[in-house]
């Protein structure tokens, strides 16, 4: 098949982990005979630099008019001012938005060759399979905010619509999974939350019936993800304590660098990118993980593309090339030799083409 992804690098490490990921494809291209056209555009810091404006008009358009967006990281200490009037975070939100990607998938599962890469214990992680739907295009994120010398503000309000849409995801998903939906909330002292709740329980009684739902307060959660990561299986959740939530998560695979995530909306192209952040720290050094990115490439594959096999070629490469030892800086323990971005690319890719 044919397609069109824009690639946006980003800042920091973005463009590094990125480059991989675009490698990768490229193999997929060519072992399955697809034709895939990649688009490069600015979002973020780097686009500020360039226009005064961290989601530039043009990258709006290339993102519209592909089939996929895969995105690297944005942000970075030269624009964290907090007195800046436009900043790097401001462009990915502000795509999220347009493009109206509201369900924010982000699967977390642990492997046994990996169990020592998590500072907890191996017996507690081991078969650790859990899918996070996150809302990602409501809530505290996307409400009123107001400053002045003394006060800010941020509103943080949910409609019934957008509690359905994204409800109806994690319905589908766990339909396809274990068909058990944790749904964490705040219900004992936020509105949204209560309305959040009730909500959820309509929708899955009325279209998902034989899904079996628990609510459970989000510091409630946050306990039993590391007490009991094997319990979950969908966790849905609101926009913020998803982004929480998953950072969290992704100790139980031992690094935020592993970790993968595609957004979606009803009809628009899916944006896939990894959950972590620009790394400012490690930037340039040719040394980040770029696991969750070729990760995020493979849900491309499979949620934009309809391409299931080729998706799983590339997850299967990914996991057998960890299970032979692969470890970049991240996960690399004491006295392990830790390998670079492009030998991890290069790992994987020979997996996918042999
Ligand atoms: C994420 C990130 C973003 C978020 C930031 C960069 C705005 O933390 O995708 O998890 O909070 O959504
Ligand atoms: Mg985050």
């Amino acid at each position: 098949m044919k397609a069109k992804i824009t690639v946006l690098g980003g800042d920091g490490i973005g463009p590094e982990v990125t480059g991989e990921a675009v490698r990768v494809l490229e193999a997929v291209a060519a072992r399955y005979a697809h034709e895939f056209e990649f688009v490069e555009a600015l979002i973020g810091g780097a686009a500020i630099d360039s226009s005064g404006s961290p989601l530039p008009p043009r990258t709006i358009d290339a993102c519209r008019s592909s089939d996929a967006v895969l995105l690297g990281a944005v942000g970075g200490p030269k624009w964290s001012d907090p007195s800046a009037r436009v900043r790097p975070e401001q462009g990915l939100l502000e795509l999220r938005r347009v493009l109206g990607l509201f369900a924010n998938l982000r699967p977390v599962r642990t492997q046994a060759e990996m169990l020592e890469a998590s500072p907890l214990k191996p017996e507690v992680i081991a078969g650790a399979d859990i899918m996070v739907v996150r809302e990602l295009t409501g809530g505290i994120y996307f409400g009123r905010k107001t400053r002045t010398a003394h006060e800010a503000e941020d509103v943080c309000s949910y409609t019934t619509t957008e509690i359905e849409r994204v409800t109806r995801v994690a319905g589908r998903l766990a339909m396809g999974r274990r068909k058990h939906i944790v749904s964490v909330d705040k219900a004992n002292v936020l509105e949204t939350s209560r309305l959040w709740r009730t909500v959820v329980e309509r929708v899955l009684a009325e279209e998902y019936p034989e899904v079996q739902l628990e609510h459970m307060l989000v510091d409630a959660a946050a306990m039993h993800l590391l007490r009991r990561p094997t319990s979950f299986d969908v966790l849905l959740t609101e926009n913020m304590f998803g982004d929480i939530l998953t950072d969290e998560a992704s100790m139980l695979v031992g690094s935020l660098g592993l970790l993968p995530s595609a957004s979606l909306g009803d009809t628009s192209v899916g944006l896939y990118e990894p959950i972590h952040g620009s790394a400012p720290d490690i930037a340039g050094r040719g040394i980040a993980n770029p696991c969750g990115t070729i990760l995020s490439a493979a849900m491309l594959l499979r949620h934009s593309l309809s391409l299931e096999t080729e998706a799983t070629a590339v997850e299967n490469a990914v996991s057998a090339a960890l299970a032979a030892g692969l470890r970049t800086a991240d996960i690399a323990g004491p006295g392990t030799a830790a390998v670079g971005s492009r030998a991890a690319g290069d790992a994987v890719i020979s997996r996918i083409l042999s």
